[in-house]
């Protein structure tokens, strides 16, 4: 990574475990549940607020006019999710609302910054455990400041893998990730998992809690961070029909290795989901 984002990597590291503590806080208050696009797909001010004071930190730091900002709530709320050459920071303040209205103790503060289209650190917060996950391109993937590295399982039959639902409740989609999943799990392997945040999914693959973790219909700003950690750790990161991972293509198979990842894309049954970026 260029020296010269240190600082942005540095700052994002501190935005980040700020924000996790206003979220912490915000869950032991009563939580007022919204919906977006379905009535599963959830929002909360907490996630509104966080996105603010994390986007209004960054900008105060970095300056307006340089940095581009995609974040959940904003792209929500009309504004372009479209990444572009320059400086961009795609964050979501709040990865596992679901768990968050529940009170399941998974939610992730996720901080990715790409420059050329290349992202260059990647920062998740899961905030709920108090653990700081962090990697800069071409630096080593970190939780806590102890060095990561994915699982060395080639046999898939030792591994554990993690998938999640996602918001799709569509008979076709839920019968195709449904068809993938006992697939998967009649191969057989040790077990599924999940989380509930695609982002602490990505670092249980790069810290070796897990093999691997797949999901069709996330976006960028529930895998972008994790993406990099992933990579830093030692990992793979494919599309799900095994051609090159595109953050804004909303599929995604990250890995420990080509082996696993592999044996995990022939089961996938592949559905649609619209591009992040698609005009
Ligand atoms: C969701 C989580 C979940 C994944 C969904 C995402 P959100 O993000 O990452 O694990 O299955 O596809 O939308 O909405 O809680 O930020």
């Amino acid at each position: 990574m260029a020296e010269q984002w240190k600082e942005a990597y540095d700052f994002a590291v501190q935005v980040a475990r700020a924000a996790g503590a206003v979220i912490r806080k915000a869950g032991e208050e009563e939580i007022k549940v919204q919906t977006k696009s379905c009535t599963v797909d959830l929002v909360t001010k907490t996630d509104e607020r966080v996105e603010k004071i994390i986007i209004g930190a960054l900008k105060e730091q970095f300056g307006e006019g340089t940095h581009c900002f995609i974040g959940e709530e904003s792209v929500s709320k009309g504004q372009p999710c479209i990444l572009t050459d320059k400086p961009t920071w795609i964050i979501d303040p709040v990865d596992g609302t679901t768990n968050f209205v529940h009170g399941f103790p998974f939610v992730a503060v996720s901080i990715a910054f790409a420059v050329n289209k290349e992202l260059e650190f990647g920062v998740v917060y899961s905030c709920m455990e108090d653990k700081m996950y962090k990697a800069k391109k071409g630096q080593g993937a970190f939780c806590d400041d102890e060095p990561i590295q994915v699982s060395d399982v080639k046999d898939i039959h030792k591994s554990i893998i993690i998938c999640e639902h996602g918001t799709d409740r569509s008979p076709e989609t839920v019968q195709k990730i449904f068809s993938t999943q006992k697939k998967i799990l009649c191969i057989p392997v040790h077990g599924l998992r999940g989380s509930g945040t695609a982002a602490t999914n990505m670092c249980l693959v790069a810290c070796g809690a897990v093999e691997a973790f797949f999901e069709i219909g996330i976006h960028c700003w529930d895998i972008a961070a994790g993406a990099v950690i992933v990579r830093e750790a030692g990992g793979i990161l494919l599309d799900v029909d095994g051609g090159p991972f595109d953050v804004m293509s909303r599929r995604m198979v990250s890995g420990n290795n080509r082996v696993i990842v592999n044996r995990i894309i022939k089961e996938i049954e592949i559905f649609d989901a619209v591009r992040d970026d698609a005009p």
